[in-house]
């Protein structure tokens, strides 16, 4: 069965690597297998994966926000009206649908294998026909086509068929996960605040181990703390801000975390933590877009990546979130030198590229 596994742009391979780890774990005919990431630009990441186990593990990762079973795909789409014909055929007559069903039906707990649908359309291109034109395509087929019967609505559906066409490919997918998958519950949220899936991500590359002690220490909302506590057991975690908002929403959204959290208000260029007491440090640090003036940011940067480098013990692991990874580089080359920089991952944050950078401490 092939799923499409929906997250930020950028995350797909990461998306990936965490799927392939948590399916190993749960007994399937077959290792899942990668058939390919699909952009859609500014957008999501796509990763299409076949796995033969079943979709409910797929619904615990935490770098997807969104997981669908994949009923119908069609390509060498074309531009003109014959294009809306091949998708209407592609999306009425596909093998695949009677299986997404299923898959449907088991996730949802639907008993009967009929009712309401409603199409999602999305399109990236020159097609000469509107977004609602393959819309309206895809409903008619699922409508005419797929074992039923299912009823195209506008709102109040017992389904969601989400139609992705990018160029000339033709993603058709029925949407398995609902909004809590993306939202992780209510997480209270600030403007420069993290999607979850994205700090989820960050929190894998810090390589989470149960004896570590966490630091993020430019935390906001604490989205990256609430993640590592997701990821596993830890022996502390360590957050704080310098505006009293953010810390206020840090210990809201940390409240139902067991174990030892400190949370606090503080200022990152002077840590009140011990040399080498942290083996694990996540930041998005500000880019100087939504929060701060982005002409003190060289200072802040030198600043704050010194005071980790101080307090991060030989071997501790960094993963910076940074708009203008440049600067990041000047401040470590200048004020951090025994951080040694490792992989880089581009994405985007809120339609503008950025870059997550993992750094690992000297011994
Ligand atoms: C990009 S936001 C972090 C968002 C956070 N990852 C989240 O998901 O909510 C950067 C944070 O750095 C904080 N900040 C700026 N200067 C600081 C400083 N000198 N010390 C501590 N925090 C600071 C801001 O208040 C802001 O909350």
């Amino acid at each position: 069965m092939l799923y499409a596994l929906q997250t930020v742009p950028g995350l797909g391979m990461l998306a990936w690597r965490e799927a392939e780890e948590v399916l190993s774990r749960v007994p399937a005919p077959a290792p899942p297998r990668l058939a390919g990431i699909k952009a859609v630009p500014g957008r999501d990441d796509i990763v299409l994966l076949d796995h033969q186990g079943g979709p409910k593990p797929l619904l615990s990762l935490r770098t997807v926000e969104d997981v669908f079973v994949v009923a119908a795909r069609a390509f060498r789409v074309a531009a003109d009206e014959r294009g809306l014909r091949q998708i209407y055929a592609a999306v009425r007559s596909s093998e695949s649908a009677g299986p997404a069903l299923n898959a449907w039906r088991r996730v949802s707990g639907a008993r009967t294998g009929h009712g309401t649908f409603r199409v999602i359309a999305r399109t990236v291109g020159r097609q000469q026909y509107l977004r609602r034109d393959v819309g309206r395509a895809v409903a008619d087929a699922v409508r005419d086509g797929w074992p039923g019967p299912w009823r195209p609505v506008e709102e109040g559906e017992d389904m969601e068929v989400w139609a992705t066409l990018v160029d000339q490919e033709l993603l058709c997918a029925t949407r398995l996960s609902d909004a809590s998958m993306r939202q992780r519950g209510k997480l209270r949220h600030l403007p420069a605040s993290l999607r979850p899936a994205l700090a989820a991500a960050m929190v894998a590359l810090t390589h989470p181990a149960p004896d570590d002690v966490f630091l993020d220490p430019m935390a906001g909302a604490g989205t990256l703390l609430v993640e590592r506590a997701a990821a596993g057991p830890f022996a502390e975690l360590h957050g704080g801000d310098i505006s009293d908002a953010a810390v206020d929403a840090m210990r809201a959204n940390l409240r139902g975390v067991g174990g030892r959290v400190v949370t606090s208000r503080w200022d990152a260029r002077r840590l009140p933590l011990e040399d080498r007491s942290v083996d694990k440090v996540a930041v998005n640090l500000p880019f100087g877009k939504q929060i701060g003036d982005p002409s003190g940011l060289p200072e802040l940067y030198r600043e704050v990546m010194a005071e980790i480098a101080r307090v991060l013990r030989p071997g501790g692991r960094l993963v910076v979130l940074v708009g203008d990874a440049r600067l990041l580089e000047s401040a470590r080359t200048g004020a951090a030198r025994s951080l040694r920089p490792g992989p880089r991952h581009r994405v985007f944050v809120l339609g503008q590229p950025a870059m997550i950078c993992e750094y690992t401490q000297s011994p």
